[in-house]
C-alpha cells in the first residue's frame, strides 16, 4: 500500500478528542486519544485504540478499567499536555485538577462529557491494542466537543 494515497485518506477521516484514564495501585496517568468509537447498543460499549508503547496501555489493563474525557472546545491545551508527554516521565496530574470515578479511573474538569468504563475485552490490532470498556456511569453538560484538527498538534 502506497503511503500517500493512504496518509491522505486517513486524513479524511473526522475525530474528536479525548483523554482516556486509568487509575491503578496508586498511580493515575492519561492520554489524549482520538481512537475512540462507541461499538454497541446494548451493553453501551465504547472502544479505544492505545499503543502498545503508551505508559497508560498497561494501566488500562492492570485496572481493568477506564474513563474517556469528552474534551471541550476550549480544552485544546488539555489535548497537548496529555498528548505531548509520557506518564513514564512526568505525573501528568500534578497540576491538572481531577476527581475519581467509580472504577477509581480520573475524571477531569470542564470537559464536555465523561464515561466511566468498566474494561471488559481488549484484542491487539498491530502496534496498539483495542480496549472495549461498558459505560458504567456517564455524564455531559453543554459544552461544545473539541473536534481534531491535525493542525492543532503536528504544526
Ligand atoms: C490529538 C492526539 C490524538 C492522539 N490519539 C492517540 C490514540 O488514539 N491512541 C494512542 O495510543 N495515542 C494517541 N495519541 C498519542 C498519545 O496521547 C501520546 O503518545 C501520550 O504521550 C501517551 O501518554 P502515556 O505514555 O502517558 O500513556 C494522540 C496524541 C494526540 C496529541
Amino acid at each position: 500500500m502506497a503511503k500517500e494515497p493512504l496518509a491522505s485518506a486517513f486524513g479524511k477521516f473526522t475525530y474528536g478528542v479525548y483523554v482516556v484514564g486509568a487509575r491503578h495501585g496508586g498511580r493515575a496517568n492519561a492520554l489524549t486519544c482520538a481512537w475512540v468509537m462507541r461499538v454497541s447498543h446494548r451493553p453501551p460499549l465504547v472502544a479505544v485504540a492505545v499503543g502498545e508503547t503508551r505508559f497508560s496501555h498497561d494501566l488500562i489493563a492492570e485496572a481493568g478499567a477506564f474513563s474517556v474525557n469528552v474534551l471541550a472546545r476550549d480544552q485544546l491545551e488539555l489535548a497537548r499536555h496529555f498528548g505531548s508527554k509520557s506518564g513514564r516521565d512526568v505525573d501528568k496530574f500534578a497540576e491538572v485538577p481531577y476527581r475519581t470515578a467509580a472504577t477509581g479511573a480520573p475524571i477531569l474538569e470542564g470537559v464536555a462529557a465523561w464515561l466511566d468504563c468498566r474494561l471488559v475485552g481488549s484484542f491487539p490490532a498491530g502496534d496498539h491494542t483495542v480496549f472495549v470498556g461498558e459505560v458504567v456511569k456517564a455524564w455531559a453538560g453543554d459544552k461544545e466537543p473539541l473536534r481534531y484538527d491535525p493542525r492543532d498538534y503536528w504544526g
